[in-house]
């Protein structure tokens, strides 16, 4: 109950969170099994690197990182941003096509708040992230999910949304997609950028999962294919280095850089300091590169775990078979129900989240994600085995 006289905004109307706030109360449970969340796996976190990065940079420039700081960030980051950004990435980007971001989810948030008024139009795939959609919806955009299939964003089905609903962005996750872990087909991305220019909307091209990326090729990005300007390229050291240091960065045309940095002034001035000159020394001696081959081996092995566990799921289980990332998506033979199962499952010791949350429009209530990452071998052969045996058909 508020307190009286308190009312919501307008913009939390139908806003509750409750459904999945639940879903990771249960986590907390001591001895669960958990394929639910996104997170990193704590071996992968460098805590001991982070230390010594932290004293020295607090050493050596200190008093300066200190204090508040310039919106448009730390100034020796967005200096080795953006060279790590031309060397390693397809896309041009100067210091004024850069903003560093408290986290990439800041990017989404400021678009909205910078371009999007209450009651437009925000295309997404379907399903979607689930924590974007929330923000998106947060800001009052009607999403209207696009179809997708195992290559992503479907471009006819793209294109009968672009005509009939006039959008003012699409939201999309190119590489290792979250919830279902499927890469978009390049011609696709190259698609989306020329429709993105023909019918004038903005591309929130959301892409943290690039480089876990454990077979296949790399695929150009959209913004590869931007010639127009309305791709907005979000990237983050949340998955590679620490979702705990809150670091994550927006390429895009200038004139929305400066939008977004106005923005950011009211959402938190900037983004922590000491962060970003954490990033800072991990781009500047190179060690980004190694820290990312000593988590990527450990990732395969346990995607290939899950997978093979998955393949001896009763007949008819249907799941997705990621190149990259953190997660797995599965759908059940039609009647199996994974959002009742839920609470049977934590019973038995095992989360997941069922894939209703991550459509826009709900239904799909067969599907399910689970993420690989946070959890050790033999918790995904035992986790596995109960899910297996709770969803037999009865
Ligand atoms: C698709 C996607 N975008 C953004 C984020 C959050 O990134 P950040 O920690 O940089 O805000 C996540 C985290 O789960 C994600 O899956």
């Amino acid at each position: 109950m508020l307190p009286n006289g308190v009312s919501y905004a307008d913009r939390f109307s139908g806003i509750s969170g409750s459904a999945i706030r639940e879903i990771f109360k249960v986590l907390a449970r001591p001895g669960i099994v958990s394929f639910a969340g996104g997170n990193p796996s704590d071996d992968a976190l460098p805590n001991e690197l982070c230390a010594e990065l932290a004293s020295d940079v607090l050493l050596k420039d200190g008093k300066r990182i200190l204090q508040y700081g310039a919106t448009e960030g730390y100034p020796p980051f967005l200096e080795s941003l953006q060279a790590y950004l031309n060397e390693s990435y397809d896309f041009p980007a100067e210091k004024q096509n850069i903003l560093p971001l408290t986290g990439s989810t800041q990017g989404v948030d400021l678009l909205c708040k910078a371009f999007l008024n209450p009651g437009d139009t925000v295309l997404t795939e379907d399903p979607t992230f689930l924590g974007n959609m929330q923000t998106l919806r947060v800001n009052q955009q009607k999403l209207v999910p696009v179809e997708s299939d195992d290559d992503g964003l479907r471009i006819d089905a793209l294109e009968t949304a672009v005509k009939r609903h006039r959008p003012k962005a699409l939201y999309c996750i190119p590489n290792f997609q979250n919830p279902t872990g499927r890469t978009l087909k390049a011609d696709r991305r190259k698609a989306i950028a020329g429709m993105a220019g023909e019918y004038g909307f903005l591309v929130m091209e959301d892409d943290p999962y690039r480089d876990l990326r454990y077979e296949g090729q790399p695929q150009p990005s959209v913004k590869h294919f931007d010639e127009s300007g309305h791709v907005v390229y979000m990237g983050s050291f949340s998955k590679l280095v620490s979702p705990g240091m809150r670091v994550g960065y927006m390429v895009a045309h200038e004139d929305i850089i400066r939008k977004c940095t106005i923005g950011k002034q009211g959402t938190d001035l900037h983004t922590p300091l000491l962060t970003q000159a954490i990033i800072d020394q991990f781009l500047r001696r190179k060690l980004l590169m190694p820290h990312l081959h000593s988590i990527l081996g450990p990732y395969r092995g346990k995607l290939h775990a899950m997978l093979g566990e998955l393949a001896t799921f009763p007949e008819g289980t249907d799941y997705t078979k990621p190149e990259g990332g953190l997660f797995v998506f599965c759908a059940l033979p039609e009647g199996i129900n994974a959002t009742k199962c839920f609470e049977e499952a934590v019973e038995r010791g095992v989360a997941y989240v069922p894939g209703t949350y991550f459509y826009p429009e709900g239904g799909h209530h067969n599907t399910f994600r689970l993420n690989f990452s946070n959890s050790s071998l033999e918790q995904i052969h035992s986790g596995m085995g109960i899910l297996r045996e709770l969803f037999q058909p009865k």
